[in-house]
């Protein structure tokens, strides 16, 4: 009753409306929809309420709104005032929800990143969001998934930002050398297969500054653009063409697109870059990613290897980039 609430307060924004007409219309005591209102405060909703005229339902043009983004992609969304971290959050309650579900959150009090890093998700600067997926594919397989996510973000920054926004295999996306967009996947699963995956995306969007430690290697969109930007429409951009590109993997219809955008999108094709695995670090040349996701080297020594992530970092022989 809650949500259809909600949907008709959303539908008639304008005006008020009256505890009396909210009664008759779901046929329920005006204490039930007094606590159904209250019960969408607390769930962040501004609800304006006059007494003789009713409530109002106020949406600020950056709101994310799980009503109004599930029905524009019409997929499951839970919003988060504040979570410790929405792929904890997924990770724990992947039995329970469906191929696609999503879950945003305005803060995180634990995001985390690669490698035990922690991930910096001041509230309401960032869109911090994880995916869950069920796909029926092999672990091996699986990796094409954070090509998928970096593929969409990286497009979508261009598309609502028209800044560069190029892809630093695998998981960054960097704007002027710069990380402004981190992914981080994690895969359940046995031999025989994926049971579910986590995709977690943090996208610095209205971050207005940084630690002096983060200073030199991160950036934010609104920094890089000087402008802000709305984050409502980024995340909607996101996430119609990770479903998009998804739903082609996942129909059998292959990734050529995916893997055009990796390619065009790259920050690091046809340069030279280090690859640290473990204590080994080799020189090389980033000649191609693969249909799979993998990234094609070759070495000063003229060997050519296929890497996977987990097994190497990649930086530029200058700086971050
Ligand atoms: C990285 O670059 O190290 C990956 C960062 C991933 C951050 C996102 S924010 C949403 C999701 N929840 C988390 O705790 N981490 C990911």
């Amino acid at each position: 009753m809650k949500e259809k609430i909600l949907e008709y307060l959303f539908e008639h924004q304008q005006e008020f409306t009256s505890g009396e007409v909210l009664r008759k219309k779901f046929n329920v005591s005006r204490t039930a929809v007094w606590k159904q209102i209250n019960a969408l405060k607390e769930e962040g909703y501004q609800i304006k309420s006059i007494p003789n005229k009713g409530y109002r339902l106020q949406i600020g043009e950056d709101q994310l709104i799980p009503y109004v983004l599930e029905k524009s992609l019409g997929e499951r969304i839970e919003v988060f005032q504040s979570i410790d971290s929405t792929n904890n959050y997924l990770k724990k309650t992947a039995q329970d929800f469906p191929d696609k579900m999503m879950v945003l959150s305005e803060e995180q009090t634990k995001g985390r990143g690669r490698m035990g890093r922690e991930w910096y998700s001041p509230k309401g600067a960032g869109l911090f969001f994880s995916i869950l997926l069920k796909p029926k594919i092999s672990m091996q397989e699986s990796f094409i998934i954070t090509g998928i996510a970096a593929a969409a973000v990286s497009e979508a920054i261009v598309d609502t930002t028209e800044l560069p926004a190029k892809i630093k295999w695998p998981n960054d996306i960097v704007v002027n050398g710069k990380k402004v967009c981190g992914i981080l996947t994690e895969v359940s699963g046995e031999l025989d297969g994926v049971s579910y995956m986590v995709v977690g995306i943090g996208i610095n969007v209205n971050t207005p500054g940084f630690s002096e430690e983060l200073k030199g290697v991160a950036t934010s969109l609104y920094l890089e653009k000087g402008e802000k930007v709305l984050r409502k429409k980024l995340f909607l951009t996101i996430a119609k063409k990770f479903f998009h590109f998804y739903g082609d993997f996942t129909d059998g219809k292959g990734v050529q697109e995916v893997h055009r955008v990796l390619e065009k999108n790259s920050a690091i094709l046809g340069r030279e870059v280090r690859i640290i695995r473990g204590q080994e670090k080799k020189f090389g040349k980033a000649i191609a990613i693969t249909k799979e996701g993998f990234l094609k080297v070759r070495y000063s020594s003229g060997e050519e290897a296929v890497l996977s992530s987990g097994e190497v970092s990649v930086r530029g022989i200058e700086g971050y980039m």
